[in-house]
């Protein structure tokens, strides 16, 4: 064969992998309303970026009349491009072979785009749909699993690691995803479980569809295991790629500074009328948010899951923060143990990758009661102590109204290493609220009193006085643990002087071989 047959041929070849399992495939695939590999990293990366690895490699395996059928790429679409111009590696499960199967062979594909990410410090992308462990191919399959496994947790804390859920992912598959940083699912296309609905049929005799067990809104709002729920996928690409843009590329890196026309000192009257006088009465924490961040835009992760607390990403003067806030509309942003542990993760994600954390505090306490208590509040509350103690990263706080008793020194406090932490005059810093404080320390003398309009005043003007001690933010200024009480207009530019004098901060925990985080 000539040398122009040789390409020829080269061009054929590249033409019958790209075709994958086949044209019926693809279009049973579209049908579902699913793209193929090809199309979503098409889609993920900016244009012409993609550089497509391993187009030849085959599966080796010859069990049960398995070697009749190759198909080029076997199973998986990998390689690199770019997002905005910086470098991401990819592997986007292809479902038209074997249904995205695991293979021996298709894990070595995934893991060499995972060993090239570690190497230049690139974050990795994986898109999943998959029936899961290739049965033909039996233990390698399994291994292979591991094999990715292992290089997840390598990975975790050096570069970004995003998991798109747009098909399948069952059985021990989903605890890759689980392993990365993100995992984003599309509604009525994907699912996840450990144990899909027949064999929990067979075994609890519970009768339960797919989507009630692991589909997307079971996961982003009850086991809070996606952390963004998407329409379909060209959103949950578009969401993927706006992620990456507050994050760095790995954990030696700076995210990336973005320009905004937004001024640093944009005062923000509305503020100073947000917070009800009734400290009783709820407002949206997310109002604030958005008021104080550049051209007013969140990012928010977990959505859906433990609302009584928002996490996030915005920026303040073009640099990425992470957001981290109690919700007075939900559940007046008590902290129970979801609403712990998601912000716990989320403040170690943060700390992990150079990102500052913004924490705004309005909370009544912790969720009292045996069910709490029987869930692990205690382990659950301190994982988030754990998290912001731990974090080394600039951490600003601004105390809005609430900040009682334990939930106080939790949401990153002076002594939690708070760089700046701020209050509002409208905040109060308090073992406890007026009303229980007074039942614990005039319980005795109240009941004394039998006349009623008597009792009531006494409670009233004990009230007034505790209120006047500790319902405000001096007393916590006094000892320092406040830095300063802030008008609420002015909150946007004290925080980005904050982070600007916060931005050469150094600081690093003793030697260890890693911290024994109450799991
Ligand atoms: C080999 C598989 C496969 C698998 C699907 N296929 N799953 N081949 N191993 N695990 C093949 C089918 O034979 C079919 O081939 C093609 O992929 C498409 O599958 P369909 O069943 O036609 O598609 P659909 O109706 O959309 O159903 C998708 C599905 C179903 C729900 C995922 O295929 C399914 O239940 N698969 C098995 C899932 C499973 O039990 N996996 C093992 C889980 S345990 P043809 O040639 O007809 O197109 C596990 C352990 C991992 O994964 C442990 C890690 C530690």
């Amino acid at each position: 064969m000539d040398n122009k047959g040789k390409i020829k041929k080269l061009i054929d070849l590249r033409n019958e992998a790209k075709l994958g399992g086949g044209q019926k495939r693809i279009d049973k695939q579209h049908e579902q309303g699913k793209l193929t590999a090809r199309e979503r990293i098409e889609m993920l990366l900016d244009d012409g970026s993609f550089e497509e690895l391993d187009m030849f490699v085959t599966h080796r395996c010859s069990n049960f009349g398995l070697e009749k059928t190759k198909y080029k790429g076997d199973g998986v679409v990998t390689g690199h491009g770019t997002i905005d111009g910086r470098i991401v590696y990819v592997f986007a499960q292809d479902f038209t072979i074997w249904g995205g199967s695991l293979s021996e062979t298709m894990a070595q594909k995934i893991c060499k785009v995972m060993d090239l990410a570690m190497k230049v410090g690139a974050p990795v992308i994986g898109v999943n749909d998959s029936g899961g462990a290739r049965i033909q191919e039996g233990v390698n399959s399994l291994a292979g699993y591991a094999e990715i496994f292992e290089r997840n947790i390598l990975a975790s804390g050096v570069i970004p690691q995003i998991s798109a859920i747009f098909g399948p992912c069952a059985g021990g598959a989903v605890y890759s995803p689980a392993l990365t940083d993100f995992i984003m699912m599309t509604e009525n296309t994907s699912y996840m479980f450990v144990t899909g609905p027949k064999v929990v049929k067979t075994v609890t005799g519970e009768n339960i569809s797919v989507e009630d067990l692991g589909g997307a809104n079971v996961h982003a709002s009850k086991s809070g295991v996606s952390h963004f729920k998407v329409e379909n996928e060209e959103e949950g690409i578009l969401l993927i790629r706006k992620l990456l843009s507050y994050l760095p590329q790995n954990n030696l890196e700076e995210p990336p500074l973005v320009e905004t026309s937004d001024p640093i000192d944009r005062m923000e009257d509305s503020l100073n009328e947000l917070v009800p006088d009734n400290p009783n009465l709820p407002y949206d924490i997310k109002d604030v948010i958005h008021l104080m961040v550049d051209d007013g835009e969140f990012l928010e992760v977990h959505r859906n899951y433990a609302k009584n607390i928002v996490v996030g990403f915005s920026r303040f003067d073009g640099q990425s923060v992470g957001i981290v806030a109690n919700q007075p509309s939900f559940l007046a942003g008590v902290l129970d143990c979801n609403a712990s542990r998601k912000a716990a993760r989320f403040v170690r994600f943060c700390d992990a990758f150079n990102i500052p954390i913004l924490t705004l505090v309005d909370v009544p306490g912790f969720l009292p009661g045996s069910g709490q208590e029987y869930a692990g509040i205690i382990n659950e509350g301190a994982k988030l102590m754990f998290a912001f103690g731990e974090a080394t990263v600039p951490k600003v706080t601004i105390t809005l109204r609430k900040s009682y008793g334990g939930a106080h020194d939790v949401m990153s406090c002076k002594q939690l290493r708070g760089d700046f932490n701020y209050a509002w005059p409208s905040a109060q810093i308090a073992v406890m609220g007026a009303k229980g404080a007074i039942e614990v320390l005039e319980g005795r003398n109240v009941a004394k009193i039998e006349d009623e309009t008597e009792r009531l005043e006494y409670i009233l003007k004990k009230t007034d006085e505790y209120e006047e001690a500790f319902a405000n933010p001096y007393q916590a200024a006094s000892y320092g643990y406040i830095d300063d009480v802030i008008e609420p207009r002015n909150t946007r530019f004290r925080i980005i002087r904050a982070l600007q004098s916060l931005q050469t901060k150094r600081v690093s925990n003793p030697m260890k071989k890693h911290s024994n985080i109450p799991l």
